[in-house]
């Protein structure tokens, strides 16, 4: 029922397990680099919603939440760097410590826009938190202050992330391909 649509699903890249343990010790790091902040932590709608439910859930320093949802227009665009912001925050980010909770970060042309996006209403700090990073499909210079898992090229489901918005509830994570 789940896979309606084709798609076949690889073996298990990694664990809920896996995910638990590094979600913890990246709270801890955020508590750590923020101590005797407070942190206003920013999830990118869909991908990132189990990402960052898992990470805030270590960060000992208090914290705040809201959510952006942004899309790219494919790949004749991913080039040209044209992002849309379909859901902007709720409140001003003026002073405060943002960290951005991305699902993945494959071009980073995605990144590339919100994190200048964002500098331009003048945080206190910002930094960036991704659950997956795919070096080799980088296109710009950008790179997450704090990293989940590396991952090689293969397209990736689960815990938030999507194909064609199926599989995003999978409680792991693992390369899909089309059956
Ligand atoms: P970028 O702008 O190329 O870095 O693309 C980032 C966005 O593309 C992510 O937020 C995802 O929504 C999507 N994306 C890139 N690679 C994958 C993948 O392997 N699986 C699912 N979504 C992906
Ligand atoms: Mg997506």
């Amino acid at each position: 029922m789940a896979e309606s649509k084709s798609y076949k699903l690889e073996k298990i890249l990694i664990s809920k397990e896996e995910i638990d343990r590094r979600a913890a010790e990246i709270g801890r790091l955020i508590s750590e680099d923020l101590a005797g902040e407070t942190v206003l932590v920013v999830g990118i709608l869909k991908g990132a919603f189990l990402w960052m439910g898992n990470v805030i859930q270590h960060i000992t320093i208090p914290v705040k939440i809201d959510f952006m949802a942004v899309s790219s227009y494919g790949a004749a665009t991913k080039s040209s760097g044209v992002v849309r912001i379909l859901k902007d925050l709720d409140s001003a980010i003026e002073g405060q410590n943002v960290i951005v909770v991305e699902d993945i970060v494959d071009s980073g042309v995605t990144l590339a826009y919100l994190k200048e996006s964002l500098l331009g209403r003048g945080p206190k700090s910002l930094r960036i938190c991704t659950l997956l990073d795919k070096p080799e499909g980088r296109r710009t210079e950008i790179q997450a202050d704090y990293t989940g898992f590396t991952v090689g090229d293969a397209f990736i489901v689960g815990y938030g992330l999507d194909v064609d918005q199926q599989f995003r509830n999978l409680p792991y994570i693992t390369s899909v391909s089309a059956g």
